[in-house]
């Protein structure tokens, strides 16, 4: 199996897939929010959240042999981040549900919640920049 050409499908596929891949605007309203909760969700579910699955049981258990102790630290963290990601993301629908059901809510909880969103984006790219760049250096080289 070509590794690297199959993470190199799955980032461009996550970095591709859904208009929610880009940032909240600042001061958008909160109906468009939900919306974009909705996709965001989607996205997770469909693509982000299985892609996690196979490098943490597999494409993680494949490369862990290839290095040293800085490579099992370098997967620790990896798999630390889809861990905080994937709680990020239950804390915004939860959130998200109970700002709907409120029309009393406060502007203040709900840009706290735009802003939560755009950090699960930004903790996504930063997460699959770096795998780019250090694994798949070592996937070209070993597999
Ligand atoms: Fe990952
Ligand atoms: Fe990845």
């Amino acid at each position: 199996m070509d590794y690297s050409a199959d993470l190199t499908r799955a980032h461009k596929k996550i970095s591709e897939s859904s208009p929610a891949y880009r940032k909240l605007a600042p001061g958008i309203d909160f109906p468009a929010v939900v919306e974009y909760i909705k996709d965001l969700d989607e996205m997770f579910r469909e693509i982000v959240l299985p892609h996690f699955d196979y490098e943490d049981d597999k494409l993680f258990q494949e490369i862990l042999p290839l290095g040293g102790p800085d490579l099992i630290l370098l997967v620790e963290k990896f798999k630390k981040e889809h861990k905080e990601m994937k709680e990020k993301l239950e804390r915004v629908i939860e959130i998200s549900a109970r700002l709907w059901a409120d029309p009393a809510a406060p502007q203040k909880d709900k840009d706290d919640l735009a802003s939560l969103c755009n950090e699960l984006i930004q903790d996504l790219i930063d997460h699959a920049r770096e795998e780019d760049e250090k694994i798949f250096p070592l996937l070209r080289k070993n597999l």
